[in-house]
């Protein structure tokens, strides 16, 4: 069955209109790079939760040989690089010059020498049949155009047996560590409606969508589990505004454009509402993530 017709939208025409949503997210994703890389900490501890919990339903231990899709500037690869340790090894590919870059730079900063970053599409792995223990990806599936064949790209280099392991966000409703902002900006810049399958954070939000998409793709025993967790950065309102800021291509295109009025405006507007979110210990918001995860068959 084509990738599109359980989810209700034309083949051909939708796929096009992906592939280029997807061709303009990676130019946007090239100009991110530099932030992402900039408060990598940051994000790793934000999002530590969500790669504990990959770690967990992929099954990643000591030794193990693991691929990391979308991997960005190099997270969860580079947090799973101490885990397996120095007889195991870590890939991450993503298919951004600059994120690959970025990641490499830091496994070298951190003096891993079982890493290994390329430049990739989810869709095309440049690695044999049955190389990898575990596949993960944090953050990444809801980016890419063909999402179907990518999981089946991803079940070829994965060994029988073994699983891969995908966080998607859940409702915008659940997570205001996106949303909250998102109102805010509204309020500056009319965004138009979004399509339920247009490239984005909340593209795999409705629960059972991804599972799906693994059905479709023939991974065995998919199962999904809700993850619901706490991201939390030591640090002040005014700091994580300026993170969120960085962090999104559409806010800082936002912000460069507004006059100084409007910017001085939306700022305390936005510092007022992530206030609710300020704690002694830094910011902490409520967060919700489905885990999905499936299994390559076994040959009989
Ligand atoms: C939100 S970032 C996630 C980064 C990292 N995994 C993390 O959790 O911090 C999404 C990443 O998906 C990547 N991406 C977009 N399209 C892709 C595709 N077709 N195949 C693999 N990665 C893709 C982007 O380049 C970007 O680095």
């Amino acid at each position: 069955m084509p990738d599109s017709s359980r989810h209700g939208f034309n083949h051909a025409v939708d796929t096009i209109a992906l592939m280029q949503t997807e061709r303009q997210l990676i130019q946007e994703w090239s100009a991110t790079a530099l932030f992402w890389d900039k408060h990598r900490e940051i994000i790793r501890q934000l999002f530590a939760p969500v790669t504990d919990a990959l770690v967990e339903d992929a099954q990643i231990g000591a030794g193990h040989t693991v691929l990391d899709i979308a991997t960005g500037q190099g997270e969860p690869a580079l947090s799973l690089a101490a885990l397996v340790g120095p007889e195991g090894k870590v890939f991450g590919i993503d298919p951004v010059p600059e994120m690959v870059a970025a990641a490499a730079r830091a496994a070298d900063k951190l003096g891993f020498h079982n890493t290994q970053f390329e430049v990739a599409f989810a869709d095309h792995l440049p690695y044999p049949n049955d190389t990898f223990d575990a596949v993960v990806s944090r953050f990444g599936v809801m980016f890419i155009s063909s999402p179907v064949d990518a999981v089946r790209e991803i079940l070829r280099v994965l060994k029988p047996g073994r699983k891969l392991s995908m966080a998607v966000w859940h409702s915008a409703e659940t997570n205001p560590f996106l949303s909250v902002l998102q109102r805010v900006v509204e309020k500056y810049s009319a965004s138009p409606p979004v399509a339920e399958n247009a490239p984005g954070a909340f593209r795999y939000a409705r629960p059972g969508k991804l599972r799906d998409i693994f059905v479709e793709a023939d991974a065995a025993a998919p199962t999904e589990r809700l993850l619901q967790f706490r991201i939390k950065a030591p640090i002040s309102v005014d700091d994580f505004w300026t993170l969120r800021c960085e962090m999104s291509e559409k806010l800082r295109e936002l912000v460069a454009k507004l006059s100084a009025q409007q910017l001085a405006d939306f700022k305390s507007e936005a510092l007022e509402v992530l206030g609710l979110y300020s704690t002694d210990s830094g910011m902490s918001f409520p967060a919700e993530v489905l885990i999905v995860t499936g299994t390559k068959s076994i040959p009989v």
